[in-house]
């Protein structure tokens, strides 16, 4: 068997495992097995490109193997998931470098040899660089958002909305331009340096709570790029695989702009999150009432039914195995409990879902925010863990509010609501809580793990 066929034959299993492992990823029971999956693709994928016959030395291949495990082998085991967010736009943002890479080598290499470059590939490798540097800048501001070296407030400033349109024009013209004049290599490389500034601009006005949308619209961005890449080097698994990144990255994009109320239009141009009126909210004035555990663990013991709301706290603490205990002796009391996912709780898609699973709580008992909103006045109890903006009622109230139109878990319309959190401060959208004040709720203020561990205790000994 040819080389060429043992890499067609790879790509094509590879293609295969990607479309299996993102399947497997849309349960949470598969979710492991997808991961899997997709990981035994990229190997195979690998492996039919390391056959191929163009490939003219290992040396530098071997180089990149190395460095690139001994990169990637601490990113994947060793960030804590609570910075998931800041590593995955660090990760697209080398993705898209190298799409962007890829694209500038092609073009050099082609041009040098006076090759002449056809319209379709000259289209390719435009887009492919257009897109890769606006990713690798606009990745990098949300890592910087993120990661809390850049202000996560929106930087906005005179004319912003004009002078990126004005950019964004100009390089579509000078893509339009090289597309049908590749030879004019300045029109190619002052449209990669129109993009990097269009990713600044595009993500900088954008506030550090949007950082979930971006992220995951970086993510399509990054994946188009490659799949462009695909394209101009004529790598078939490198289409397939991008179009799949790109298209569920985008499809992810919907999902969250619409949990977090976002027009999508806006969301593609990069001009949501504008900073919205101010809120007049303050807490001068309101009096939260704290409760003992000896007295929640009291209520909790009696409830015939508990909606458990799990938030970045959760997280913070990793008190997911104490909270599927806490759940299980409620239920050895004859109570209910289910738990309420909002898809943007925590700090990266599905993190709640992720910790959850990890503790062994029964899939089934968790419930999307559609499928359990109406069900929480029938509660006798929301116990909120560790989460706060998911749960503002701000969101339902105050048209100045930064998260005003945000569906929201209606944890208020309990009978009672116990929150889980260790002083008053604010959640990630740095804005006060009514929900912390209301007649109906009660705080037991700690460290969520060590609450959850008293109320554990209390039941027990009761
Ligand atoms: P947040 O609003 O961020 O609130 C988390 C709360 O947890 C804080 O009020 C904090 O209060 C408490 N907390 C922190 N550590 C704790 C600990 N060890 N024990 C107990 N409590 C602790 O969380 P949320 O309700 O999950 O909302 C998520 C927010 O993040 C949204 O604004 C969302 O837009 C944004 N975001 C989401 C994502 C995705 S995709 N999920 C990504 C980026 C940003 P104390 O400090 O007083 O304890």
């Amino acid at each position: 068997m040819s080389r060429e066929v043992v890499s067609q034959i790879s790509y094509l299993a590879a293609s295969v495992l990607f479309i299996f492992g993102l399947r497997g990823l849309t349960k949470p029971d598969k979710a492991r097995r997808g991961m899997l999956l997709a990981a035994v693709g990229m190997l195979v994928a690998i492996i039919g490109t390391l056959v191929k016959t163009e490939v003219v030395s290992y040396g530098w291949i071997l180089v990149g193997l190395v460095l690139g495990s001994l990169i990637g082998y601490p990113l994947g085991m060793w960030v804590p998931m609570t910075a998931m967010p800041q590593r995955i736009a660090f990760s697209h943002m080398f993705g898209a470098l190298a799409a962007t890479l890829v694209g500038v080598s092609e073009y050099f290499t082609d041009l040098s040899n006076g090759e002449t470059i056809g319209i379709p590939k000259m289209s390719a490798l435009a887009f492919e660089v257009l897109f890769g540097a606006l990713t690798v800048t606009g990745s990098f501001v949300a890592f910087g958002k993120l990661a809390e070296f850049l202000p996560g407030r929106p930087i906005t400033y005179k004319n912003q909305n004009a002078i990126n349109l004005g950019l964004a024009a100009v390089a579509a013209g000078l893509f339009a331009y090289v597309v049908f004049n590749p030879e004019a290599s300045w029109a190619f490389y002052l449209m990669l340096a129109l993009a990097t500034l269009i990713g600044l601009f595009l993500v900088l006005p954008i506030g550090g709570a949007d950082m979930p949308v971006v992220i995951s619209l970086m993510n399509s961005y990054a994946g188009l790029a490659a799949s462009a890449t695909g394209f101009a080097i004529g790598n078939e698994v490198l289409i397939i695989a991008g179009a799949l990144d790109g298209a569920s990255g985008f499809i992810l994009s919907i999902v969250m702009s619409r949990a977090m109320n976002r027009s999508f239009t806006n969301v593609l141009f990069g001009a949501f999150g504008s900073a919205p009126t101010a809120s007049t909210r303050t807490s001068e004035g309101l009096v939260a009432a704290p409760i003992s555990a000896e007295d929640a663990a009291l209520q909790l013991a009696h409830a015939r039914s508990v909606i458990v709301v799990p938030g970045y706290g959760m997280a913070v603490a990793q008190a997911q195995h104490q909270i599927r205990e806490l759940a299980e002796l409620i239920e050895k009391n004859g109570g209910e409990v289910r738990y309420a996912i909002h898809p943007v709780a925590g700090r990266m898609p599905g993190h709640m879902n992720v910790l959850l699973a990890e503790a062994n709580v029964p899939y089934d008992r968790l419930y999307e925010m559609d499928e359990i909103n109406d069900r929480f006045e029938e509660a006798d109890v929301a116990l909120v863990i560790g989460a706060n903006d998911v749960v503002n009622p701000a969101a339902r109230t105050d048209p100045g509010s930064p998260i005003y139109g945000m569906p929201i878990l209606n944890a208020d319309k309990a009978k009672r609501v116990i929150v889980l959190k260790r002083s008053m401060a604010t959640g990630f959208a740095g804005i006060e809580n009514d929900l912390f004040y209301a007649e109906n709720s009660s705080l037991l203020f700690g460290d969520a793990k060590d609450s959850l561990q008293k109320l554990i205790g209390e039941i027990k000994t009761a």
